[in-house]
């Protein structure tokens, strides 16, 4: 592909994209701190995820002496209990971890394609087959939280390893009363859940949904977090646990065995690293995407006075839109699996160099036009969820992880009680495979035995002249990137605290398909009108993102972060 980007014609304001769950209102996007701003700060540590019971869990091992990892950990298990949305043992994530001093780290717990994967693997007689993809047995990755959340504590962790899951234990066998929205989405899985017995045994009552306050209890998750407790990864990659995921693999033709999940290793890497006027970024690096764009994206918007602009005006979304567009078509073109493509071209993309070129081609006063413009991405999971947690000494860590779609596969492993991923939907479809209808065949993210599938989990710690500064991440799928980018730059750019920061609105471009969409409310009318003057095509969905953000002031050594209110669980705890 050549010619990526060429001058686009005025566009009217038209589309709107399906609405997302909740509703936001326009004025509280439009005005965030004049709805009620809900800023927590602290002096010792902080806890920022998406459900209350998780955060506590977390807060908690932190006021016991754990460390920032330890809170992490717990954090990340309890979530598998309470937020099955998106919390999980049975997908994977990447968690980013700087200490005080010295070197911070990625560990990378990415699902892994099974040995019997193979680039072809989503065709039936030469047929791409989309529910094989994305809704079956065979869409199912090889887990990588357990062993990933392992390896991060018994090298950052203080607190013994069974401390970590005992919350997660108690909320699973004596259950938890169900929220108003968990109890809304789980009416709305339920039909999918149908097809597998324990997946409906486990999240209704006899096959009616779990009302408002009605206590979810989950004995067979708490017996596999009792064998992940008793022998850590052991407790899930061998053994039992092991053998009834091969079972329900094997009944049902699914590709992972025992022999798969005895092979899984979580991976530390190197993080991705970049500067962005004075601040140091760190991020994850492939397997994930989310890393890199992020950086190319930040040194391209460097060139340009982003606060003389102003927040949200046509100029700033203009610039940034137009950055997003070139960053995302580098990210479908280059990036994959390091460990399967040893020519990833990460030093050019993460330059400066590189960057003022990509800056020299944006027009400020006319939108590109993205080619193929008649690309349509497929559907891609937005229940991801993230979590930030920071402690006494200052150490941070920033952990995103997922299930890939809204609880997965919705298929609970019978007799262990937690939800299979349907991660292998990130991969590519088959080899060469682009079309119009929204595929991509690319190379470096096509399936392989082992390969990880490409991801946008962006996990964030920015630090400036040496200290902590911020950490940020999201769900959202594709979206992901661009959320964590309007983190930043919110801080950074704009001086907004923490609340602001997180409940400023948001918009997203991603190259193809060629649309600008912004949160609804979250742009004024002539905005819109300037934006769609200049060529882009506009779109509006309810939410982007769900952000758990800390903001840190090293002068006054405080702690800040606020809730997202794009999710009613989303909580704040510090002490
Ligand atoms: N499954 C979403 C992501 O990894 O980006």
């Amino acid at each position: 592909m050549t010619t990526r980007f060429e001058p686009a014609r005025p566009r009217p304001a038209a589309a709107v994209l399906a609405a997302a769950a909740a509703a936001v209102a326009a004025a509280l996007l439009l005005a965030p701190a004049a709805a009620g701003a809900q800023i927590v700060e602290a002096r010792r540590g902080m806890v920022s995820a998406q459900e209350p019971h998780a955060a506590r869990a977390g807060l908690e091992v932190l006021e016991a002496g754990g460390s920032a990892v330890d809170a992490a950990v717990a954090t990340a298990f309890a979530l598998a209990v309470t937020h099955p949305q998106a919390g999980n043992i049975g997908g994977g994530g990447f968690l980013i971890v700087r200490p005080p001093a010295g070197p911070p780290a990625a560990y990378d717990f990415r699902e892994a394609a099974p040995a019997a994967a193979s680039a072809e693997m989503f065709l039936v007689d030469g047929e791409y087959d989309a529910a094989r993809h994305h809704d079956s047995h065979v869409a199912v990755g090889v887990p990588g939280t357990v062993a990933g959340l392992h390896l991060a504590w018994s090298e950052q962790g203080r607190l013994p390893w069974r401390r970590l899951l005992e919350p997660a234990i108690a909320l699973a066998r004596d259950g938890f009363a169900v929220p108003a929205h968990l109890a809304r989405s789980l009416a709305g899985v339920l039909p999918a859940m149908r097809r597998y017995p324990a997946s409906l045994a486990q999240f209704s009552r006899d096959g009616a949904p779990y009302a408002a306050g009605e206590t979810l209890r989950q004995p067979d998750l708490a017996r596999t977090l009792e064998r992940i407790a008793a022998t850590g990864p052991d407790g899930f990659y061998r053994g039992p646990t092991a053998e009834l995921i091969a079972r329900e693999m094997q009944a049902n033709g699914g590709l992972i065995t025992t022999a798969d999940l005895a092979a899984y290793r979580a991976v530390r890497r190197e993080p991705v690293r970049g500067a962005y006027r004075g601040h140091e970024i760190i991020s994850m690096p492939p397997p994930s995407s989310g890393g890199t764009v992020l950086i190319e994206m930040l040194n391209v918007l460097e060139g340009f006075d982003l606060a003389a602009g102003g927040h949200g005006t046509a100029r700033t979304v203009h610039l940034m839109a137009e950055t997003m567009r070139r960053a995302y078509a580098d990210r479908a073109l280059h990036l994959g699996d390091p460990d399967f493509n040893p020519a990833l071209p990460l030093p050019r993309l993460l330059s400066k160099a590189y960057a003022a070129r990509l800056r020299q081609s944006i027009d400020p006063e006319r939108a590109s036009r993205s080619s193929p413009a008649s690309f349509a991405w497929p559907p891609a999971g937005e229940e991801t969820t993230h979590l930030s947690v920071v402690d006494a000494e200052r150490l941070a860590v920033a952990l995103t992880y997922t299930l890939e779609q809204r609880y997965g596969s919705k298929i609970v492993v019978p007799g262990a009680g937690f939800l299979l991923n349907n991660e292998m939907g990130d991969f590519n479809p088959a080899p060469g495979l682009t079309t119009a209808a929204g595929l991509i065949g690319t190379p470096p993210n096509l399936a392989a035995p082992g390969k990880r599938m490409l991801s946008s989990m962006t996990p964030t710690i920015v630090a400036r002249d040496g200290r902590l500064r911020l950490l940020t991440g999201s769900p959202g799928g594709r979206t992901i990137i661009n959320t964590v980018l309007h983190t930043i730059v919110n801080v950074v750019d704009f001086g907004m605290d923490a609340d602001a920061a997180v409940n400023a609105p948001r918009f997203h471009h991603q190259w193809l398909p060629d649309r600008l969409v912004h949160e609804r409310g979250g742009l004024e009318a002539a905005t819109r009108a300037r934006l769609a003057a200049q060529g882009h095509a506009l779109a509006e969905r309810e939410r982007q993102g769900v952000v758990q953000a800390i903001v840190y002031d090293a002068e006054a050594d405080r702690l800040a972060g606020a809730p997202d209110r794009r999710a009613p669980g989303s909580t704040v705890l510090g002490y």
